[in-house]
């Protein structure tokens, strides 16, 4: 199988032994402790899933503008993402600033209780031109207007960074039992299944036809014994569909439309950043992670809005070094319904005229359901269109 990421083995961060867990629990009641924002509380849940191996823990301002500006840490090792603990003032008590090791406590939770302790390595201010410069390299833009800016740009300035335990995985395994699973599970479950060539599928919608037809697409281009569709399970922005309702829509497109035990159903506890190209390149470090050969970046990947241009996110892997992935990327072009040959095809693969194609899009399927109008089948199988429909009958009433 396809080996982690700069790494003979994964390195998950969460403390699986369960006396010493227990005993790391006691103790973090203790300690002084920070309120952790959304955002790094899945950073702490993505490292404690082995997905972000071989981190081991939260990035120091050094590490930060190294990754934003080379997509480098300071050792050499290739990473796209700033991974980083940043916290408002009212956080830093003095406790905490004379403190070896702290508690992180979890906003997701109900009484925030603690997700990790935290071996404190240098507590930092942010001068704004290093903020402005993270930002601006990661999500390409400082516009307030982009989804994942102010999750970044609002949260404080102080950088609290080392190497944590995790405790516990936050509200995921409790809120999706059957679909969220540690990079760890993922290769296991691969090994188990005999499949040696995997195509794993970023999610954050319910499947729509265009996303069905790429995996499909994919699966046969690569010759892949098994799909790895991989969702996303964290915060979205305002508008994008609940997890629990998508989780439900791909099984049941799964069940019903792809040859059985062909596809492994998962899900990782990670909010969206909407990063686009720089999030492509993340998604491929966790994927390659959970032991996927392959990954599929097809149109907009992880985009939002007019953000990024349609194949920005595929472009970005042509300046990376050579070695800097192991995963194979298999690009995606627009995948569209053919009225010609009633099927979905990719556009660069079946050139006819534009009148022949019936372009589909989470956005336009978004859009039929808030108005009441049943997607055709074109767009959406029947089975999926009726939880989508069900769904957005119960938010208006
Ligand atoms: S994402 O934010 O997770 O990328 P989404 O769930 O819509 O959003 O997309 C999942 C994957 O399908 C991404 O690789 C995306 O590029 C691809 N994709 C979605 N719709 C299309 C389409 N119509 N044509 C080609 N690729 C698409």
């Amino acid at each position: 199988m396809i080996k982690p990421h700069g790494a003979e083995t994964l390195t998950p961060l969460y403390v699986s032994d369960d006396a010493q867990r227990a005993e790391l629990t006691k103790e973090a009641d203790q300690l002084p402790s920070v309120l952790l924002t959304s955002g790094a509380a899945a950073s702490a849940v993505m490292l404690a899933s082995g997905y972000f191996t071989p981190l081991t823990g939260y990035m120091n301002i050094t590490e930060a503008t190294n990754v934003a500006n080379d997509m480098k840490l300071p050792n050499g090792l290739f990473w796209p993402v700033p991974i980083m603990n940043i916290v408002p003032d009212d956080q830093i008590t003095d406790a905490v600033k004379n403190a070896d090791r702290i508690a992180l406590r979890d906003p997701n939770v109900d009484g925030n209780p603690p997700l990790a302790i935290m071996k404190v390595s240098v507590i930092e201010t942010l001068t704004p031109e290093q903020k402005q410069l993270i930002i601006e390299k990661t999500f390409g833009t400082t516009d307030s207007e982009h989804p994942g800016v102010p999750a970044f740009a609002d949260v404080g300035d102080n950088v609290l960074s080392g190497s944590i335990e995790v405790l516990n995985y936050s509200y995921f395994p409790e809120d999706f039992p059957d679909t969220f699973r540690t990079a760890v599970e993922i290769r296991d479950d691969i090994a188990a299944r005999g499949w040696e060539t995997v195509v794993a599928f970023q999610t954050r919608n319910p499947m729509h036809r265009a996303h069905e037809g790429l995996c499909k697409i994919a699966q046969e281009a690569v010759n892949a014994d098994g799909i790895l569709i991989h969702m996303l399970l964290g915060k979205l922005k305002p508008g994008d569909i609940p997890a629990a309702v998508r989780d439900a829509c791909i099984r049941t497109m799964v069940e019903h439309y792809f040859p059985k035990n062909t596809v492994s159903i998962t899900g990782y506890g990670f909010d969206m950043l909407y990063a686009g190209p720089r999030e492509a390149l993340l998604h491929a470090v966790f994927r390659q992670n959970c032991g996927a050969s392959h990954f599929i970046v097809g149109r907009d990947h992880a985009g939002a809005g007019d953000f990024y241009g349609p194949f920005d996110a595929q472009k970005i892997f042509d300046t990376i070094p050579e070695d800097a992935l192991e995963i194979g990327i298999f690009r995606g072009n627009f995948t569209v319904w053919s009225k010609k040959r009633n099927e979905i095809v990719m556009m660069s693969d079946s050139p006819h005229d534009a009148d022949d194609y019936f372009s589909i899009s989470g956005t336009k399927l978004r859009e039929m359901l808030a108005a009441g109008e049943p997607p055709p089948p074109e767009i959406a199988r029947p089975e999926v269109a009726e939880i989508l429909m069900a769904y957005y009958q119960s938010e208006v009433n």
